[in-house]
Order: structure tokens, then sequence, then C-alpha cells
């Protein structure tokens, strides 16, 4: 009696297990054959740098709650200072504080000081900046002589030995980071705070003739790089 009762009950499981195993092979190779649950085969895309709360029509309190599991990377709110793992750096991330005016150039040029200080390595990395970023317009000594300027494709730079000499350092990162007049372009989109100041150090370095600073002089004189 029960061997008659479990032999149609086996045939049946034998039968939903084949019909099973059939759905899942489809005609089309490429289809996943039944979706038990579509959200694991298809998750939602989430697009960067989105924001659906800065369009005033689409931002209601639906928008809000969506977004907060839908959101995609961001951009940090105007002001944010990036933290810096290497305190010895945080002040490279701090804003530059002089505005582009010439009470600007003038203030930074009176108050504003390098962080770095003068040692045969960063006038090493200065000199590398200066030689991919300046030398073409400034020339190889800062005397405005460079390859575009001989070509007589560009205006001749003031030499940083005889108009320049005693520009101070503040005023020539100033320069660094708005430009100057129009025949030398802003360079704050290719260079940050710590090439500006290292590539000041070299046009510091120019400026004394190819030594180290006066006050250093003494102490590195005989490690001076030239
Ligand atoms: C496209 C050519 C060009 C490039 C590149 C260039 N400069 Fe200049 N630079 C000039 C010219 C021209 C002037 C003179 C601008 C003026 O006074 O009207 C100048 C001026 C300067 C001054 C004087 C600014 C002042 O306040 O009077 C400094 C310092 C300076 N450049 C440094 C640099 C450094 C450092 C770099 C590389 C990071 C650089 N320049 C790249 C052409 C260039």
């Amino acid at each position: 009696m029960s061997k008659s009762k479990r032999t149609p009950a086996m045939t049946l499981s034998a039968l939903a297990l084949v019909v099973l195993s059939m759905a899942s092979c489809g005609g089309d190779p490429n289809s996943p054959g039944v979706e038990y649950m579509p959200d694991m085969y298809r998750s939602p895309a989430i697009e960067a740098y989105v924001d659906f709360g800065q369009d005033p029509y689409m931002f209601t309190e639906e928008v809000a709650m969506e977004q907060r599991q839908r959101q995609g990377a961001r951009l940090p709110v105007a002001g944010t200072i990036p933290f810096a793992a290497d305190p010895a750096k945080a002040e490279f991330n701090m804003p530059y504080a002089y505005p582009n005016t010439t009470d600007g150039y003038e203030a930074a040029g009176m108050y504003l000081k390098s962080p770095i200080e003068m040692t045969e390595a960063t006038v090493e990395q200065g000199k590398a900046i200066y030689t991919k970023f300046c030398m073409h317009c400034h020339g190889e000594k800062g005397e405005g002589d460079g390859g575009v300027v001989k070509n007589g494709n560009y205006p001749t730079p003031p030499s940083y030995t005889a108009a320049l000499k005693d520009l101070p350092e503040g005023k020539i990162f100033h320069s660094l980071v708005y430009g100057k007049n129009v025949a030398m372009g802003s360079h704050a989109s290719q260079l940050n705070k710590e090439e500006r100041w290292l590539v000041v150090q070299y046009v510091k370095y120019l400026q004394n003739g190819g030594k180290m600073q006066l006050e250093t002089a003494a102490t590195t004189a005989t490690t001076a790089v030239n």
C-alpha cells in the first residue's frame, strides 16, 4: 500500500526536476533563464556625479529618499579642505588667501612666505618642474631666452637676474596662481601648491645666479647645486 503511494510521488518530483532543468535551457544561450530574484541579476545602475538634489524641479521627498539609496560619488561642498595624511603637508591644502588684485599682489609680496626650506633636494625638485613648465619661455638660467622666445613666437619674459632679481617669493607664487598680465598664464591647474612652491624655490635659486640663498650658502656651501 505504502509502496504504491510513493511511486506516483516520486514520478511527479522526477518530472518536476526535468521541467525545471529544461526551464534553464532556453533557446537563447545568452538568456539567464527564469529570474527568481531579478534584483540579483540586474543591479541598479548608479550614475557617478549625478546630484538629483541640485535640480529644484526634481527634488521631492521621494527623490531625496531614493537618492540616499542610489547616490554615486559627489563633489565635496565648496570650501572643503582636503585631508593631508602627512601633517607636514597640511599647509599645502589650505585655500589661497590673496585675491587677484593689485593689492592682493602687493600683500602677497609682503606677507606670503615659502613653507619650503631651500635644500639641495628641493632645488633639484624645483629644477625638474622648471625644466618642464617654464624653461621653454624663461630659458635655462631664467634670462628670458627660452626656445619659443628665440623662435620669435613669444614676447621675451623679463630676466630673473635683472628686472626680476628682487621679486619677492610671495609675488612669484602669486603670479603662478593667477598668471601675470596676458603673456604668462596661470599655472594653478598644472601645478599643485607644493609644486608651485618648489618651482618658486628654483626661481629664487636662479635669481641668486644659480646658487643657494645667502643665508644658507654658508652652511651648505660644500653641497651647493650648480
Ligand atoms: C608661455 C611662456 C611662459 C611660460 C610657460 C612661463 N612664463 Fe613666466 N612669464 C612669461 C612672460 C612673458 C612674463 C612677463 C609677463 C609680464 O610681466 O607681462 C612672465 C613673468 C614671470 C614672472 C614675473 C612675475 C611678476 O610678478 O612680475 C615670474 C616669477 C615667472 N614668470 C615665473 C614662471 C615660472 C616659475 C614658470 C613655470 C612654472 C613660468 N613663469 C612659465 C612667460 C612664461
